[in-house]
């Protein structure tokens, strides 16, 4: 029995064969063999989930079936300059060039091709490597180099403001206890509120450029939930906030750090108590679903315009006066840093907003 990828069902083979077949079969590489009429013989499990072609649709065609008409003319020349020659231009090499899947959708790809003459025919095997995930990780690896670099030079910075910062804030605070004249009462105060925000933007910096590794322990999130709703329960009272927090389990275990996930619900609960001036709701909703537990934090706010959506997430974006605009893009990469989580943005202008983060759970 011949593997099906393979066109040719006829001729018995050997054990040898097998294995190899199986293995081309099998292996995470596309491998697809055409004749010198440039007919698909061979096109693995991997070439179907690489190119998204089933191989009923492929096998028995011409190879210009799963490629762009200029790259099939293209490599169609190849073939014939090679079975003329037998001079082999790409054939050995490896070459990276950007692929079509049939949806549409380009990636990177390496290929290398293999020649293999039988009787008097000629066979060539292109065998390409998806190479979407190795060109991701290393755009991930160069940003934690460009963050890390960064990251010494604001902590340099900080450390050198930092200081004065703090004697100025105590500076202004000591006085402040023994003005007694208005005037000079409210711009001591002024300078106190901004030395506060400063020392709280070089935070966030320090934060946001912190390569620190997390520091993963197993932890109930519902009790942290609760405790942000504890945290924040009087202040929205205050602002003529209804605040509440749902859960469908009591304890929700998962691998997590406690401290910056804590920093992510603070951030949220905090920009949507910001987004609801006159007052409003906030709810926070733990449900557990699939091995996941999803976190919504919903508020029925000013809500960001569509256009501003993507934006927000970016350092720097704010709308407001006193905002870094570095709340959202922390607290997304403290997501993205823990192993199989994601964070959800919906939002409607004059409806409100919806924040939802998901976390693989590990227990209950
Ligand atoms: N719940 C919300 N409702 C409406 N707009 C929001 C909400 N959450 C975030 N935004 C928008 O996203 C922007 C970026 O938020 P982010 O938390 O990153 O920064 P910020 O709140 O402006 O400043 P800070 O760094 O002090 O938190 C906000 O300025 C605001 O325009
Ligand atoms: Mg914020």
């Amino acid at each position: 029995m011949l593997s099906p990828g393979f066109a040719v069902r006829e001729r018995k083979i050997g054990d040898q064969e097998l294995v190899i077949l199986k293995a081309a079969e099998n292996t995470n590489e596309a491998f697809i063999t055409i004749d010198q009429d440039h007919r698909v013989l061979f096109f693995n499990k991997a070439a179907e989930r690489i190119f998204g072609y089933p191989r009923e649709k492929v096998i028995g065609q011409d190879l210009s079936v799963i490629m762009a008409p200029t790259c099939s003319r293209d490599h169609r020349r190849a073939v014939e300059r090679y079975v003329q020659t037998r001079i082999p231009v790409r054939i050995g090499h490896d070459t990276e060039l950007t692929a079509t899947r049939k949806n549409g959708e380009t990636f990177p790809a390496n290929i290398s091709f293999s020649v293999s003459e039988i009787g008097e025919r000629i066979y060539f095997t292109g065998i390409v490597r998806d190479l979407t995930e190795t060109k991701a990780l290393q755009e991930r690896v160069l940003q934690s180099e460009r963050l890390a670099a960064l990251g010494k030079v604001v902590a340099e910075i900080s450390h050198e403001i930092k200081n004065p910062l703090i004697a100025i804030g105590g500076f202004a605070r000591q006085l402040l206890k023994e003005a007694e004249d208005e005037k000079v009462r409210r711009k001591l105060s002024i300078i106190l509120n901004e030395a506060q925000r400063l020392e709280n933007l070089l935070n966030d910096l320090r934060d946001f450029y912190s390569t620190k590794k997390l520091k993963i322990e197993s932890m109930d999130i519902n009790d942290l939930l609760n405790e942000i709703y504890l945290l924040f329960k009087d202040d929205c009272g205050k602002r003529n906030i209804e605040f509440s927090f749902q859960k469908d389990r009591d304890r929700v275990l998962v691998n997590g750090d406690r401290g910056k996930l804590k920093q992510v619900f603070v951030n949220i609960v905090k920009n949507a108590m910001e987004a609801l001036e006159g007052g409003g709701s906030i709810s926070i909703d733990s449900r557990v679903e699939a091995g996941k537990v999803e976190i919504s934090i919903s508020d029925n706010g000013c809500g960001i315009p569509k256009d501003q959506q993507e934006k927000v997430f970016s350092p720097f974006f704010s709308t407001k006066e006193d905002g870094s605009g570095l709340g959202l893009s922390i607290s997304k990469r403290i997501i993205e840093d823990h192993k199989g989580s994601s964070f959800k943005l919906e939002s409607k202008e004059n409806k409100g907003t919806r924040f939802t983060v998901t976390v693989p759970t590990s227990g209950t």
